[in-house]
């Protein structure tokens, strides 16, 4: 039985308020996509959809005027590091096992390359997964971010997500 669900995650404030400006329909489809790479990486698919659905909660200072600032975006972003503080904060405050938390936070640490130094950076599976995750779901002109849906078929994905995982867990499919 997981401590926390991903309606849970769904539907706290931090989430609501964080998520949601940098686009809560990027984080479902990120969190499907997490969720579909874990089995056949063989990595934990709760940790996986944690991750991907929060993996851009550490957006916040470049959104200005309802849009974007992608002069500032690209110049200063540290959206990984805010985001894997700020995700392992609510992880906690709701409850997660504290393993699972620090795993989820690395792996939106991990993300993305603009937190990190330059040079070749090994990530686990996990990290791997999100990253793959994020990339299968980026548009041009990042539009992923902007693309809308409506507040019932969120609930509804998420609610899939959550059967999906608890379906892999209870078969035995996580490692
Ligand atoms: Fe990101
Ligand atoms: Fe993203």
């Amino acid at each position: 039985m997981r401590s926390v669900t991903m309606k849970d995650i769904y539907q706290h404030s931090i989430t609501q308020k964080y998520v949601r400006r940098s686009g809560m329909a990027h984080a479902i489809s990120v969190a499907f996509h997490a969720y579909e790479l874990a089995l056949s990486y063989k990595v934990n698919p709760d940790w996986a959809a944690k991750a991907g659905f929060l993996h851009d909660i550490g957006h916040y200072q470049w959104f200005r005027n309802g849009e974007w600032d992608y002069q500032l975006y690209r110049a200063y972003d540290i959206h990984p590091i805010k985001g894997a503080e700020r995700a392992h904060k609510l992880l906690v405050r709701l409850g997660e096992d504290k393993q699972a938390a620090k795993e989820i936070a690395h792996a939106i640490l991990f993300h993305t390359e603009s937190a990190l130094p330059e040079g070749n950076v090994q990530l686990n599976d996990l990290q791997r997964v999100i990253h793959l995750a994020d990339e299968k779901d980026k548009q041009p002109g990042d539009s992923h971010h902007y693309r809308h849906m409506d507040k019932q078929k969120e609930l509804q994905l998420i609610e899939l997500i959550d059967e999906k995982i608890d379906h892999s867990l209870t078969a035995g499919m996580n490692v």
